[in-house]
């Protein structure tokens, strides 16, 4: 039994007794018909019915049916079409096949002979409609294939550049406690205060670093919440505060007090300015050529964004270094950077629909602008 539900045959003959024949023939195998007298009317209706097979006569008044097979074929190369000739038209049937007509039967017309070249017909829609969802389904698969490659060497990157990191953490965490314990067998203050200031610092690297990692593997939707800008910008300068102080750099803030409120995801946001004034903070330390460093914090409210400016007179970055900050895992800091701080921060900005640039000369410092909406757009 062929699978004739739902087909539509398009059946072109010049000659109206044939039609009705070969319609009723059709229709009681299954089909669906339409009819048409000529090649031209034939065109016409194939471009509105979407015929997918279409039967014709080869020889027929004015346009015939060679030049119907090739505009049919021309206009969707997937249609199976049946062509109908007369005896002794041998070469008419050869033509057509080149012209990769599905299949020709002869008149006077064996409705068995009809039905065989038919489910021929319908065997190779079928095939092509599972060749097509073969097809589909591979390309889904290679692209599921790249993706996992790409996350795979992704991943490959930040074990080996985070196990590099931890192997530096670890080796000034022991130098830490090593001066605590030498100073306690020698009961020496100074020297046990030394080794917890050093382990102290290595711990809130190791946990910024673990705070990195889990930003990176898990990127979730943002939970947004009202938040007051200016609380925010001193809850956030507050956490590094000491940091600075122990490093001998001036935290210089000057947040906008009535900047209102913004709705953001607090802890990304945080998370996001930490790593840019921690960053600001280790441009200062390597800078060299000056005595004193000053990171400034601004925080300004517009009418439909927050602004924060992050400038510090540290190293500043030369211009292939500037290209490359967001990128993941890109660091020239060897052991003490993963390279993933900026990589996140710059998502988590663009998470909120807003916009981070930098500006930066070597030797004299740095400066981030982030802005962020207060409400996130409307799409
Ligand atoms: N304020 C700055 N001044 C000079 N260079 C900077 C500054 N901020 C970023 N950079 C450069 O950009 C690089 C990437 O910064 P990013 O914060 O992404 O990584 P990192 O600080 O090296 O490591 P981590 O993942 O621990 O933050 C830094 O290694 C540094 O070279
Ligand atoms: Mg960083």
């Amino acid at each position: 039994m062929i699978d004739a539900k739902g087909k539509t045959i398009l059946l072109v003959d010049d000659e109206q007794d044939i039609r009705d024949v070969l319609a009723v023939a059709l229709q009681d195998m299954g089909y669906r018909t339409v009819e048409a007298e000529n090649a031209q009317q034939a065109f016409e209706i194939f471009q509105t019915k979407s015929p997918q097979i279409v039967v014709t006569d080869i020889k027929m008044p004015g346009s015939d049916g060679i030049d119907l097979l090739k505009k049919i074929k021309n206009e969707n190369p997937e249609t199976e079409v049946i062509m109908i000739t007369g005896h002794g038209d041998m070469n008419l049937a050869i033509r057509s096949l080149k012209h990769k007509a599905t299949d020709f039967i002869t008149k006077p017309i064996n409705v068995d002979a009809l039905e065989i070249a038919l489910r021929r017909a319908c065997e190779k829609i079928t095939i092509r409609r599972k060749m097509q969802d073969y097809t589909s389904s591979l390309e889904q698969l290679i692209r599921e294939k790249t993706e996992l490659q790409d996350h795979l060497a992704s991943l490959g990157l930040m074990i080996g550049s985070i196990s590099h990191g931890i192997k530096g953490l670890v080796t000034s965490l022991e130098g830490g406690l090593y001066l605590v314990s030498s100073g306690l067998k020698k009961n020496d203050l100074s020297r046990m205060e030394e080794g917890c200031k050093a382990a102290n610092e290595t711990a809130g690297r190791i946990h910024k670093m673990v705070l990195n990692i889990l930003y990176y593997a898990k990127k979730r939707e943002l939970n947004r919440l009202a938040v007051e800008a200016t609380e925010f910008a001193t809850q956030v300068a507050g956490t590094l505060s000491s940091r600075f102080d122990e490093n001998n750099i001036r935290l210089d803030c000057r947040f906008d007090e009535n900047a209102g409120s913004m709705t953001v995801d607090g802890d990304y946001l945080h998370a996001a300015l930490v790593n840019i004034l921690e960053n600001a903070s280790d441009a200062c330390l390597k800078d060299r050529e000056k005595s004193t460093h000053q990171v400034t914090f601004s925080m300004a409210g517009r009418k439909k964004d927050v602004v924060f400016t992050i400038a510090d007179d540290g190293i500043g970055m030369d211009h292939g270094t500037r290209e490359q900050v967001f990128s993941l895992f890109f660091s020239t800091k060897g052991r003490n950077g993963t390279g993933l701080g900026l990589f996140i921060t710059n998502r988590i900005v663009k998470q909120h629909s807003g916009t981070i640039s930098v500006t930066s000369t070597p030797g004299k410092g740095t400066e981030f602008v982030i802005r962020i909406p207060r409400t996130p757009p409307v799409d």
